[in-house]
């Protein structure tokens, strides 16, 4: 079993194509770094600024999209489709993300399809999940986590496609709060996430990336990746500023290599 380690920046709502083009320039400068570090480097920039993205990032970085409708194209204002991220040379995209769930009313249905879509598409998809404050006080965490996990993947194109996704575990109590799950929380709901992935498509779940997300930042990086199941992380706040997102990254290649 060889899970590969995935460093992703989700950057939300933020970065015109300038501050764009001078964040990867930054990356593209310690690009030898990058590529030492073994890891799959990944950056979600906002929909104006992909193409400007897919130009100028480095070899060592994948442009992904933070959503995506699921149809090719229709009547569907100011939506995006999955065509039109492959035509700009997007990678993958997050999928489920909280705030999409949560502020956005997105549902396990949409998701669903969007999951199917994205597959369809050749675009690999991080698939988010995580519970609210509300449910893990309730002792509700794991069933709505393993719940949203079936559902999301319930309308894959087949078995095989699940080797092009990551699933990303993020607490929603623990998404831009400062308060990030313990390394040992997020190791328990990650292995409930492994033994359900199991339980649902058998030993590819072993090959899958799980990422953890939520105040994530250069100083807890080391701890939460050196858990079994967790594979890689999805950054928000802590990656809007290439000097950080660089120490994340370099924090996790001294673990790769004192691991390899
Ligand atoms: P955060 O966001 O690192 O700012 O908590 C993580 C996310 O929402 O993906």
């Amino acid at each position: 079993m060889s899970r590969p380690v995935v460093i992703a920046g989700n950057w939300k709502m933020h970065k015109s194509r300038g501050e764009t083009v001078a964040y990867l320039t930054e990356l593209a400068a310690a690009s030898s770094a990058l590529r030492d570090s073994g890891a799959q480097i990944i950056a979600a920039p906002p929909f104006t600024a992909l193409d400007a993205a897919v130009d100028q990032s480095p070899a060592e970085v994948d442009i992904y999209a933070q959503n995506m409708h699921a149809a090719e194209h229709g009547a569907f204002t100011g939506e995006i489709s999955p065509l039109m991220l492959r035509d700009l040379g997007v990678s993958g995209v997050i999928i489920g993300h909280s705030e999409r769930r949560h502020v956005f009313g997105e549902t396990d249905h949409e998701l669903a399809e969007k999951m199917r879509s994205a597959l369809d598409h050749g675009l690999r998809p991080i698939f988010c999940v995580g519970e609210t404050l509300e449910q893990r006080t309730a002792s509700q965490a794991e069933q709505v986590v393993r719940a949203q996990i079936s559902a999301g993947l319930s309308n894959l194109p087949g078995p095989d496609s699940l080797s092009e996704v990551a699933i990303a575990y993020e607490p929603v109590w623990a998404i831009g709060s400062g308060q990030t799950a313990t390394p040992a929380i997020a190791q328990k709901m990650h292995e409930t996430i492994r033994q359900h992935l199991r339980d649902l498509a058998g030993p590819i779940a072993d090959d899958l990336p799980i990422l953890y997300g939520g105040s994530v930042k250069p100083d807890n990086t080391a701890n939460l990746l050196e858990q079994p199941d967790i594979d890689g992380l999805l950054i928000g706040g802590a990656s809007l500023e290439a000097d950080s997102f660089l120490s994340i990254i370099s924090a996790a290649a001294g673990l790769v290599a004192s691991q390899g």
